[in-house]
């Protein structure tokens, strides 16, 4: 078991990941703490009496934007050394600082029950936001505001931050109606200040509530906080006068049901069983209903009190969906990328909201889906995802500064294909640790990868390995001579770098069982002779064609598993792979066997040209700057100047099998 581990944050510099096509899914991972209840603690803990100690608080940016923001309005907070416990030193009111400036990034989550509470803490405030927080909507919680005498300006344009807020003429009391049906956290917000107002106040919303179970952690975390609200259905809601908040001394944050669902997904694509522990039968969050939906598509799902666990539908495929995911608006995200693994068109139902998280969600989501071969349909509050009939591998997935993107996403590696997940350091919003816990339950597509100089007999033991194993097999060398025998044909010069790269980006080469194809013309024996050889070696010096070849390379990394050989399989192509081997052997052994191979066919052969040959070609492969050949520190050598290729196949094999 492999929880969310400490330190492995991604850094800045990260612009992409690649992650490697996954045989399945099984194992047991340990949620971050939910972002919706941690922030939502922190808020009622500083507005309470008395002091919390609050265990297993979320590590993320919405947090620490939560606990700057609280360090600044004057709530002394403490972090228990190297452990995600807080105490926070609870003010019995509002806030004690009456003037300051928050940046508030992206965090909906602190920004909507901040602005509530500082309305009812009569000082003067500034709240901002990254670029796209100002593009989300606040009109409506302002609207709920003023309606109490609050005094909320907005500073850039009209119903959206960043906002001022001004000590007003506060007149709680009464009915305040706040539309429910654009975001359920301006209800979460109105609700969570008004016990600061001490008069019995009632919110009706209007419209129809979305997210209503958002609402539902709301009131639980009050009545933590010893607050009652009466509620009517889901749409009136009154905070009786005369309550405080009171500190309930220890609370602790429930695991995030909303990073469990791409777990239970993982599981449901992947075989399992996959569990996560920090959510389950009795929990708060709306979110675990995901895993009901997850039901629908036809996975087995068991629950405990504290964890859930989901494996693939006894048929192997998840069932195509037609689902109202309103109630589940950020696990449904999941569902969409799920939908690439169900037997139909699948719709999603109801999920307006998603227009105004992070990004426009349901746009995103049908853009990328689409990079990946799906047919999407989108429409103002719905989806339709139908899967391709096979996914496209590799391709780059752009994730909009949206953590739940990235993290959705990462599941098509679940169908056998690698993905590329461009800026992926925006899961730091919820879960820093994702794809570190993510690899702690999946299984990569094994590699074994056989680097080595010429002739030293790497093909025919990659070829005859693979054949054991059942796995695909790739001669990277040939790419590279199909790319010296295209321009030998065109007649064009081996230093023409440019040219050689976009011959190899567009080469069209064919690999069926041993024979190599170009163009659709066997050139097997031709890619062999002397002239291919050189060619070969020589730009294969070029990084332009070195680059132009990866992507075409790392797509023969397909289920049950490769064996490839080559110069920088282990080291630049491959560098996960389970397995490293380099195999070499004397110049002499190789010009040898080179030379009773020629005189096989009938071919001249002079095995003092042929060393020569040979040196020439093992210093060029190792002094080039790009990817040159040698032994990675990882790789087991294996010298074959005095073994038979049996020999070398048995040895390989052994090493290999346990991992493989
Ligand atoms: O393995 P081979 O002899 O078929 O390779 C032909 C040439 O291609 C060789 O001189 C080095 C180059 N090559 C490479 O640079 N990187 C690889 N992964 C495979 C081959």
């Amino acid at each position: 078991m492999r929880g969310p581990s400490k330190g492995r944050t991604l850094e800045a510099i990260v612009e992409f990941l690649d992650l490697p096509p996954l045989l399945g899914a099984k194992g047991t991972v340990r949620l971050p703490g939910s972002k919706s209840i941690s922030n939502r603690i922190l808020l009622l803990a500083a507005l309470a009496e008395g002091v919390t100690d609050i265990y297993d608080l979320l590590e993320s940016d919405d947090v620490a934007r939560m606990l700057e923001a609280l360090g600044r309005l004057g709530i002394p907070w403490s972090r228990r050394e190297g452990r995600d416990d807080y105490q926070v030193q609870g003010v019995g009111g509002s806030f004690p600082v009456k003037a300051a400036d928050l940046f508030l990034g992206n965090a909906g989550t602190a920004f909507r029950p901040l602005t509530a509470a500082l309305a009812f803490s009569g000082g003067d405030y500034r709240l901002s936001g990254v670029p796209r927080m100002h593009e989300r909507p606040i009109g409506d919680l302002v609207d709920g505001l003023r309606q109490l005498g609050a005094r909320v300006e907005y500073l850039a344009n009209e119903g959206f931050p960043p906002l001022r807020i001004e000590p007003g003429h506060l007149t709680p009391g009464g009915i305040v109606r706040v539309r429910g049906d654009v975001s359920s956290q301006f209800l979460t917000a109105l609700l969570m200040a008004l016990p600061l107002a001490g008069v019995e106040t009632t919110v009706e919303v209007v419209g129809e509530l979305i997210s209503k179970p958002y609402i539902g952690i709301t009131l639980d975390l009050m009545a933590r906080f010893g607050v009652e609200v009466q509620r009517e259905g889901w749409s009136r809601f009154t905070v009786p006068g005369g309550q405080r908040y009171r500190s309930p001394g220890t609370i602790f944050v429930e695991g995030d049901a909303s990073s469990a669902s791409y777990f239970l997904a993982a599981g449901a694509i992947g075989g399992g069983p996959v569990r996560v522990e920090g959510v389950g039968r009795s929990s708060i969050q709306g979110d675990v209903r995901f895993a009901e939906a997850l039901e629908a598509l036809g996975a087995r799902i068991e629950m405990g009190d504290n964890w859930i666990e989901a494996q693939a539908p006894a048929e192997g495929k998840l069932k195509a969906f037609d689902l109202d995911l309103n109630h589940i608006p950020d696990a449904a995200m999941t569902l969409a990328v799920a939908a690439l693994f169900a037997d139909g068109p699948c719709r999603l139902r109801n999920i307006a909201s998603w227009r105004v998280k992070e990004t426009d969600r349901i746009s995103a989501m049908a853009t990328e889906l689409r990079k990946v071969g799906a047919t999407v349909e989108e429409g103002a509050d719905y989806l339709t995802v139908t899967p391709p009939a096979r996914l496209i591998s590799q391709a780059a997935i752009d994730t909009y500064d949206d953590h739940r993107m990235a993290m959705c996403f990462s599941l098509v590696s679940l169908g056998g294909v690698g993905v590329r997940i461009n800026d992926p350091k925006c899961v730091n919003k919820t879960f820093p640790t994702y794809f570190a816990a993510f690899s702690g339950v999946t299984r990569p597509v094994p590699v074994i990868a056989i680097d080595g100089p010429s002739a030293s007999g790497k093909g025919t033991v990659a070829a005859r390995v693979a054949e054991a194993l059942g796995f695909h097999c790739l001669d990277s060398g040939s790419l590279y001579r199909l790319v010296a025998l295209a321009a030998l044909r065109a007649g064009v010069g081996l230093d023409e770098e440019g040219w050689l790269a976009g011959a190899a980006a567009s080469l069209d080469a064919e690999f069926r069982g041993d024979r190599v194809f170009l163009g659709g013309e066997d050139v097997t024996a031709e890619i062999r002779t002397e002239a291919c050889s050189a060619g070969a070696s020589r730009v294969a010096a070029y990084p332009a064609v070195r680059e132009a070849l990866v992507r075409r390379q790392r797509d023969f990394r397909r289920p049950p598993g490769l064996v490839a050989d080559g110069r920088d399989m282990g080291s630049v192509i491959f560098p996960d792979a389970e397995r490293k081997f380099f195999l070499t052997a004397s110049v002499e052994a190789r010009a040898d066997r080179r030379y009773k191979q020629l005189i096989e066919k009938g071919l001249p052969a002079n095995i003092f040209d042929l060393s020569q040959e040979l040196r020439i070609r093992d210093e060029r492969d190792a002094s080039r700057p790009v990817a040159p050949l040698r032994k990675m520190p990882e790789a087991i050598l294996v010298d074959s100047s005095a073994m038979t290729v049996d020999e070398v196949v048995v040895k390989v094999l052994d090493q290999a099998r346990p991992s493989v």
